[in-house]
């Protein structure tokens, strides 16, 4: 018997075919379901691992004792004292998932569903992706020796992402359209059987990024922060990291959960009209657009799995606009060491609004999840940054220049 299933998350059917990716009854989305009485593992056990996603090997729906990884997971949970300070919250942790093999939290979904894509005898893999997702599929599918297409949006990807993808050898298409024009190309070359999907619609996938709710507890002493706030796209991350503390609560690893917040661009909001409406549902967004080009969505294909887990944990979604987006990106940079992406600053941005509008407490603990490296993007820092002219290498001169007089 195994200890996962996949399970419908309209219908709640569930089914034991791994290949599936809808609900053949219908349609709805899979999610991975495990079956927790069959699952034995502790806290000591846990401890004992180095701390990364395999760590978790028991809540992964895989058997093989040869996943394709690279070490991914593992990254810090760094207190931020001074940005805590200035937002006005007892505690704040940075959960850094720049610090991932391709530089983001993809990479958790991808050791996992690649790991099932060879599994399962696939050929060619695909994703549509703002770039992170094609990043990481690229240097997985290099890694197990598949084949990687990806389809972008034209002029839209950061540049290291798309230097990452082409690098990595992935058969990269432009698509003049958004994100959610090519992820809905992306599905039907899937349903056609040509390629192994690998974007959040993915079970497999999601379940590797729970293990971001697994490690903040464990690196909390299992402990649970009052909040988590999470950068919010195709709204799989949320959802994922949601599910993976309601794992742990139903294993007995922790008591009390979190409350979610998702945290979106003003210009690609629809999973905060929906919050703010009382909606089940998102209204897409024809027309996306922010400076933070990971989190350009307008149609995000888990908007109802990402609603529901801000509304079971008592959370909320805030929208930020560009402007914060960068000046958070900043703040964390000059204020605590800490290179992030913009759709990863929206978690900080967002935290500030949501502060200031008394839905986090002063005397709450905090989880901010950024997701992506700030060198994935070098062309939006440089936007804003100058870059001195040079002088001779005369000590008086440089002595001048650096104001150390
Ligand atoms: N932050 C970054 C850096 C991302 O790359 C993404 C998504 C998100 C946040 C949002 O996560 O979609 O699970 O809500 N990037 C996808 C991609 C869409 O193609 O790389 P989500």
């Amino acid at each position: 018997m195994s200890h996962y299933a996949l399970e419908c998350v309209e219908c709640g059917r569930t089914f034991s075919d791994d290949s599936l990716l809808r609900c053949p009854r219908c349609g709805g989305l899979l999610e991975v379901a495990l079956d927790y009485d069959a699952i034995e593992v502790d806290r000591r056990t846990l401890e004992r691992r180095e701390l990364g996603v395999w760590a978790f090997r028991e809540l992964l729906p895989v058997s093989t004792d040869d996943p394709v990884t690279m070490g991914e997971g593992g990254t810090g949970l760094h207190p931020c004292p001074t940005l805590a300070d200035e937002l006005g919250v007892r505690s704040l942790h940075v959960k850094n998932e720049g610090e991932n093999p391709t530089g983001s939290f993809k990479d958790r979904g991808m050791t996992v569903g690649v790991t099932k894509a060879v599994e399962l005898g696939a050929e060619v893999v695909a994703c549509a992706s703002t770039g992170n997702t094609s990043a990481s599929l690229a240097a997985y599918a290099a890694r197990a020796g598949l084949t990687c297409a990806v389809l972008l949006p034209a002029g839209k990807v950061a540049l290291g992402k798309l230097a990452q993808a082409l690098f990595h050898g992935a058969r990269v298409v432009p698509v003049d359209g958004n994100f959610d024009d090519a992820l809905a190309v992306v599905r039907r070359l899937a349903e056609e059987g040509l390629v192994y999907l690998l974007n959040s619609v993915n079970p497999f996938r999601l379940s590797g990024q729970r293990t971001i709710a697994y490690e903040i507890c464990r690196q909390l002493g299992w402990e649970v922060p009052d909040a988590v706030v999470v950068p919010v796209g195709n709204a799989g991350n949320i959802s994922a990291i949601w599910q993976g503390f309601l794992d742990l609560r139903a294993l007995g690893l922790i008591d009390e959960l979190p409350r979610m917040y998702g945290v979106q661009a003003e210009g690609a909001r629809p999973i905060v009209d929906a919050v703010l409406e009382g909606r089940e549902d998102i209204e897409p967004d024809p027309d996306p657009e922010t400076v933070a080009t990971a989190i350009r969505i307008g149609n995000p294909v888990n908007a109802v799995k990402a609603l529901r887990a801000i509304r079971c944990s008592g959370g909320w979604a805030v929208a930020v606009t560009d402007d914060e987006i960068l000046r958070a990106q900043r703040k964390l940079a000059t204020r605590e060491g800490i290179f992030v992406e913009p759709a990863s600053a929206a978690s900080i941005a967002g935290l500030r609004r949501l502060v200031e509008a008394g839905e986090i407490e002063p005397d709450e603990s905090v989880v901010c999840v950024t997701t992506g490296h700030g060198l994935k993007d070098p062309e939006i820092v440089m936007e804003t940054c100058e870059l001195p002219e040079p002088v001779e290498p005369d000590p008086e001169r440089i002595k001048e220049r650096l104001g150390l007089r």
